[in-house]
């Protein structure tokens, strides 16, 4: 039992992580003792150059890849002494992904696109109208019935935000989400996270380039070569030193 008088956890807890891929003679070390702490209802964005351990690190907060060592802590559960069955139900249930390329089926509706969440989930009860309130959220309520091909890039991306959100998770992982979007479209995309970040209360981690995203964030971030600091370590993410925000 958790003790209410205690002081409130992290919502996230990334504690010491390495990640190892060892590939024959060969070792890569993508996450080399990586640190952080998410607070629920923050909005976080992780910077830094390509290789650097992003992917790696959100793949060890959704429960995609475990570490080799170090712990991972999501909502109070060490999620890194998961069997499989529990690493399934902790992707399907506390983590909604969004994806740079957003994955949908080119042959299912919008809204059968979002419901498909709930259809993995094994969680069908009143699909329709939990996909239709989803894509209400992302300003897409009056779209459910389009193609994605009958959609804009923009819009093509909302419908995956809204799969993401059907199924109301705490945490939202997203990994470069306006990265294949013009600026323009890339910023609309960008304000319908942090509403929902700030009307639903859902925490999101993002690996982004965006500057307009990490303007949106609370705490930045910079991975540079598997560790993670909270100024930037490399030219190639300095021109968001400026956009820090302390608490
Ligand atoms: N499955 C894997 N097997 C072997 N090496 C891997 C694997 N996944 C990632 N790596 C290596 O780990 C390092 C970190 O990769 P990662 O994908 O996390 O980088 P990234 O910061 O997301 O880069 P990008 O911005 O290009 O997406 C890289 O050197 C990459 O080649
Ligand atoms: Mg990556």
């Amino acid at each position: 039992m958790i003790n209410l008088s205690e002081k409130k956890e992290h919502l996230i807890e990334v504690k010491n992580v390495q990640r190892i891929f060892s590939m024959g003679e060969v070792e890569v070390q993508a996450l080399k003792g990586a640190n952080l702490t998410i607070d629920e209802g923050e909005f976080v964005v992780i910077l830094g150059p390509s290789g650097s351990g992003k992917t790696t690190l959100l793949n060890q907060i959704g429960g995609i890849d475990t570490p080799t060592s170090g712990e991972v802590i999501v909502d109070g559960k060490n999620i890194t002494d998961y069997s499989s069955d529990e690493l399934t139900e902790h992707r399907r249930d506390t983590i909604g992904w969004i994806f740079q390329f957003f994955n949908l089926i080119p042959s299912l509706t919008a809204s059968e696109n979002v419901g498909l969440a709930l259809e993995m989930a094994e969680d069908m009860e009143d699909w329709e109208i939990r996909a239709q309130e989803a894509l209400a959220l992302v300003g897409l309520g009056d779209k459910g019935d389009r193609f994605p091909a009958q959609l804009s890039g923009g819009e093509q991306q909302r419908v995956a935000i809204a799969r993401a959100l059907v199924k109301k998770p705490k945490i939202i992982v997203a990994d470069e989400p306006t990265g294949n979007l013009d600026w323009k479209t890339g910023l609309e995309v960008a304000q319908v996270m942090k509403n929902l970040n700030q009307e639903e209360g859902i925490t999101f981690a993002v690996v982004s380039h965006d500057i307009s995203i990490s303007e949106m964030a609370n705490q930045v971030l910079y991975m540079h070569d598997g560790l993670i600091y909270d100024k930037p370590q490399s030219a190639e993410s300095a021109p968001s030193a400026k956009k820090v925000v302390t608490e």
